[in-house]
């Protein structure tokens, strides 16, 4: 089990066979399977107790093939330069898939956001910045948002940069505050991706939107704004579960007033119009859609032979493993793998970075109708490889991705 759920294991597991698949040869698989570089830094900070810490952080620049390294920075206690490595390979194969011109990126630190205080994580996040200051940039390498950093994160690392570079310089990160360079849509970005390829899924399947019954699992960004966005569009979000808790209503839950008593209540529990139900059954219920949105790992070999959807939106990075896509298929669930179904929020990214170097902002209608595009088109791209290959979704969207970064690294050459 320890293996199934060692992320850099489960990537090695999809890239393999997708390398197999594609013939690719011995010298260009070690290339694509091995990090460009990995970054440690031990990063002394003062705390506020007037004791002296040291933090370790990374940052993983897999691939630059086709661009500046993108992808985000976590922080959190159990962070390992496994996990980094697994996080920034996926983002190569990621914006690969939507065909963006990035390269894979990820960066983490070794630290528990719960008992540091804000300016403690600001002292963290500019030495940070600073250690890794030579290796990123625009054209270099692009951090976002991730696992416990936010908007006021990337507004230091932004600031932290630009006095090093003596001016301002916006697009060093992505995921910033809107009124410091930031993107309209960005916060919806990954769960309207969601929505989109769910929508072009729907209509392999001959479901009406109305006749969509959705569970989601994670009310966060990704899982709330998802919940928001299907409701909108007629979905019915019949269970959300939470790590406190689940609900359960068969003719929808009303996710707005959801929102409001989760804010209220700090809570989804005790919303007095849905049933309570058990979060370990939730995620197992009978429904058209069923997208984990919380965190890795949540579909295993002990458990995937109980899902119950037609199909399958991966939200999260890695909730299935490697192993239960075998019991997936088995049971013909129609896979949208999460390089291609939370890419969304990845291609809004890249809008930022666009807008920022132009210093021209688009309005919200453009950013949203420019990401409708991109996800459809990448749905299709897939899934006609599937159909053409024979393959599932997932393995279809390793082989376009793979073959892409192997076409721009071939193309260029290996230096020197
Ligand atoms: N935010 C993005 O743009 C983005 C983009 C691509 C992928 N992702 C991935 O999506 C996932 C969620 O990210 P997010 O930004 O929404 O994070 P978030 O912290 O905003 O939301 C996660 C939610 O999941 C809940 N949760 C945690 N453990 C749970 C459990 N065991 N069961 C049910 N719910 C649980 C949390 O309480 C929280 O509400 C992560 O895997 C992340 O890497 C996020």
């Amino acid at each position: 089990m320890e293996k199934e759920l060692n992320p850099w294991l489960a990537a090695e597991a999809r890239f393999d066979q997708a390398a197999r698949l594609l013939n690719l040869d011995d010298g260009m698989r070690k290339v694509l399977a091995s990090p460009a570089r990995e970054i440690t830094v031990h990063i002394p900070v003062g705390l506020d107790d007037g004791r002296l810490e040291v933090f370790t952080g990374y940052r993983v620049q897999h691939s630059i093939a086709r661009g500046p390294g993108k992808g985000g920075i976590r922080f959190a206690p159990d962070v390992t330069l496994d996990e980094v490595r697994a996080l920034a390979s996926w983002m190569t194969w990621k914006c690969a898939v939507v065909n963006i011109p990035f390269g894979g990126a990820k960066g983490g630190v070794i630290c528990d956001p719960k008992l540091l205080s804000n300016s403690e994580l600001e002292r963290i996040t500019r030495r940070y910045t600073a250690e890794i200051i030579e290796f990123i940039g625009p054209e270099k390498d692009v951090p976002a948002p991730d696992m416990n950093t936010n908007e006021q994160t990337m507004a230091w690392i932004m600031d932290t940069y630009s006095m090093h570079m003596r001016h301002t310089v916006t697009a060093i990160v992505t995921g910033k505050p809107l009124n410091l360079g930031g993107s309209r849509g960005r916060p919806e970005a990954t769960g309207r991706g969601c929505l989109f390829v769910t929508l072009q899924a729907l209509k392999l399947f001959g479901i009406r939107p109305e006749d969509t019954r959705v569970v989601i699992q994670g009310f966060g960004n990704v899982g709330g704004m998802a919940a928001r966005l299907m409701a909108r569009a007629g979905f019915k979000v019949i269970s959300i579960i939470e790590w406190d808790g689940a609900l359960y209503n068969k003719n929808g839950i009303d996710i707005e007033k959801l929102m409001v008593h989760r804010k209220e209540t700090g809570s989804i529990t005790d919303f007095s119009e849905a049933e309570p139900i058990d979060p370990h059954e939730a995620m197992f219920l009978e429904c058209d859609v069923l997208v984990p949105a919380a965190k890795e790992n949540v579909i295993t070999s002990q458990n995937a032979d109980k899902v119950r959807c037609k199909i399958l939106c991966e939200g999260a990075n890695g909730p299935t493993t490697a192993v239960a896509d075998a019991i997936l298929a088995e049971k013909r669930v129609f896979v949208m793998p999460d390089i291609l179904a939370n890419a969304g929020g990845v291609t809004v990214s890249y809008f930022e970075w666009v807008q920022d170097r132009q210093g021209f902002f688009w309005n919200e209608d453009l950013v949203n109708q420019r990401l409708e595009e991109i996800m459809i088109n990448s749905f299709q791209d897939i899934v006609s490889y599937a159909n053409k290959h024979k393959v599932d979704n997932r393995t279809a969207a390793y082989m376009v991705a793979l073959d892409r970064v192997a076409f721009a690294t071939k193309m260029r050459g290996i230096y020197a």
